[in-house]
């Protein structure tokens, strides 16, 4: 049976406190399930939890415990209800220096703890002018998924994310991205026995674009940054995938 997408906001180091109480009197307003799940900035955790959505951190560290000053854990975050963490955003690859071996020690510290793990795996405009994607796309898979027991992939979706798509207001053709996910799915079942794995498409994602974006056949839901800050926007584009109106 074909799993129901979800909705992803990632809102990354955006928004103050009273922007946030805003934000929550409309979200919370809304009729909404778990196929949403809401990644604030960590500060604001608290007030999104045990609502009608899911939570995620957009990102945790791979020790349980200890002197990691700055750090948040998956044993830290699944124990105040947290569902899902990101991990491997292009953000925290480039900013942070996050090398794929951390990648890899993330993900599986994440899962001990029953978080799902949000992948992002994404090209630069340079990996693609130079006819790359496949390639990078593949060592980010193996490098990321090689260490993990293959009852792990159960709890990993990915989101395809081409860094020069984020924020910048282009994305890939639909044909583009539905080309790209099979070749996801092809390479994650080499180390899970079959394709059955969720790829979300994330880069540019709005309220204008969505529904062409929705009509990929083989897509599993969207990762969303900047379109996921205006809420009244974030809700429609919510409504269009997510819930039968
Ligand atoms: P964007 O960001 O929707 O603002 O392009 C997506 C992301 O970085 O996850």
């Amino acid at each position: 049976m074909e799993k129901e997408k979800i909705i992803v906001a990632n809102h990354k180091m955006n928004m103050v406190a009273e922007d946030i109480a805003e934000y929550l009197k409309v979200i919370n307003n809304e009729a909404l399930n778990k196929q949403v799940i809401i990644c604030p900035t960590s500060i604001y955790l608290p007030y999104f939890l045990k609502r009608q959505y899911d939570v995620g951190l957009q990102n945790t560290f791979f020790k349980s415990e200890g002197a990691y000053t700055g750090e948040i854990s998956p044993k830290q975050a699944a124990s105040v209800g947290v569902k899902y963490t990101i991990i491997g955003h292009s953000e925290r690859r480039s900013h942070f220096k996050e090398s794929e071996n951390d990648i890899s020690k993330k993900i599986i510290e994440a899962i001990k703890h029953n978080l799902k793990v949000i992948l992002c795996i994404g090209e630069t405009l340079e990996d693609r002018n130079l006819l790359k994607t496949d390639r990078v796309l593949k060592r980010q898979i193996n490098n990321a998924l090689r260490a993990l027991e293959k009852e792990m992939l159960d709890n990993v979706i990915i989101a395809y994310e081409p860094i020069w798509a984020i924020g910048s207001k282009k994305t890939p053709s639909n044909e583009e991205i539905s080309t790209t996910v099979h070749y996801i799915k092809a390479m994650v079942s080499q180390y899970k026995g079959n394709e059955d794995i969720m790829v979300l498409y994330g880069g540019s994602v709005t309220n204008d674009n969505i529904e062409e974006l929705n009509k990929i056949e083989n897509i599993s839901g969207f990762l969303i940054g900047g379109a996921s800050i205006e809420v009244n926007g974030f809700i429609k584009i919510i409504k269009k995938v997510v819930v039968n109106q």
